[in-house]
């Protein structure tokens, strides 16, 4: 494995996120403002030749999982086609999207064409007026439609993400784990994370042994499956269900030793951590006709900076005030 993407405790990042746009048409409470986020000027975003040209690059070092990211990822114009000049890179195993749903019922037949082989969409409630209430726009049909478009274009398990958050939907983790009964989701229930302005408190995160728990009142035989390498969920079943449950424990049960992420931003940033405000800009880098070894030999020194674990992670366990760190990034889950 490439020592460029090997860090100092030995994490090897097989995985890259690549944000494709800072745009989305929701307004989710939990990540932006009603008004939205400041955009970054077109001619700052990375042209889907850059993106190509990193692509490429981080997947000849040993990346073989792509993910595509935003803001929502579907509203970039070309995504199709990104897609698809991904699936030609030898060595990628998977190339994955993270989306909201609203466009992908429509477009999920080209994509799949395309190459795409996961999808994750997040839905944080399957009451219609909530929906709306959560991320500020309507289309909740849109979704729902989206992940039966998903499974019946077999895709297995369609993931579905979603944050949970005391008072607002903490009462229908039962509802959607039934979801799991007839249909081959894997239904991951978020444990809810603070960033600037998005109003988290300590009260507000329900913690995975209290999500856990109230499953298991409900199916004791709930079981647990083996973990994943380098996953971020922890995974259970109900025998006999088609899908199953997971859970990502974030603030409780960090998995940074296992992290094997890198993340580009729509504007052209190396990003080694999902906090942590510690960025290289490849675009500039790019634009300067920095040669392959340049840029390699640039990406290797940030993932050679990467911290054990965030600086963060102890502030946000603290469940007294300040217990909100600042961390300002945009769409810093995505
Ligand atoms: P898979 O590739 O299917 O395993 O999905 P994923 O969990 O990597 O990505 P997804 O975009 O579906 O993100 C779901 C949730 O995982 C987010 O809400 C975050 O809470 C969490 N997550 C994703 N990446 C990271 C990371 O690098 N660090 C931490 N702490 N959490 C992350
Ligand atoms: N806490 C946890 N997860 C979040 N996401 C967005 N904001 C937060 C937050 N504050 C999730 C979205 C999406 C995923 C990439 O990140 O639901 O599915
Ligand atoms: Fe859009 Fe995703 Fe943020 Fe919701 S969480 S506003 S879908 S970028």
């Amino acid at each position: 494995f490439s020592a460029f993407l090997t860090d100092s405790f030995g994490r090897q990042h097989s995985y890259l996120r690549i944000s494709l746009t800072e745009k989305c048409n929701l307004r989710c409470q939990y990540c932006m403002p009603e008004e939205g986020v400041p955009l970054t000027p077109k001619a700052d975003l990375l042209t889907t030749e850059e993106i190509l040209t990193l692509a490429r690059l981080f997947v000849k070092e040993g990346v073989d999982k792509i993910r595509l990211t935003g803001g929502e990822p579907l509203i970039r114009p070309d995504v199709v086609d990104i897609v698809a000049q991904l699936h030609r890179l030898e060595g990628l195993r998977t190339i994955g999207i993270t989306t909201n749903g609203i466009n992908l019922a429509r477009l999920l037949p080209q994509l799949q064409k395309a190459g795409l082989s996961a999808i994750n969409i997040s839905l944080d409630t399957l009451v219609p007026a909530k929906f709306e209430f959560i991320v500020r726009r309507k289309g909740f049909h849109k979704v729902m439609e989206g992940i039966h478009k998903a499974i019946e274009l077999g895709y297995s398990p369609v993931k579905v993400n979603c944050v949970v958050m005391r008072g607002l939907n903490e009462d229908e983790l039962l509802n959607f784990v039934a979801l799991t009964k007839g249909l081959p989701l894997d239904v991951r229930f978020i444990e809810y994370m603070p960033f600037d302005g998005n109003k988290w408190n300590f009260k507000k995160m329900v913690s995975y042994k209290e999500m856990l728990d109230t499953l298991q009142q409900q199916w004791p035989e709930l079981e647990k499956l083996p973990e994943e390498e380098s996953s971020t969920a922890k995974a259970f079943k109900i025998p006999g269900f088609r899908g199953q449950v997971s859970f990502i424990t974030s603030m409780s049960e960090h998995f940074c030793g296992t992290c094997n992420r890198l993340r580009i931003t729509a504007d052209g940033n190396l990003k080694v951590c999902l906090f942590g405000s510690s960025e290289v800009s490849l675009r500039d880098h790019l634009r300067a006709g920095a040669s392959e070894e340049e840029l390699l030999r640039i990406i290797g020194a940030a993932v050679g900076r990467k911290k054990r674990q965030h600086a963060e992670l102890p502030l946000m366990l603290q469940d007294s005030p300040p217990a909100i760190p600042s961390i300002s990034s945009q769409h810093p889950f995505h």
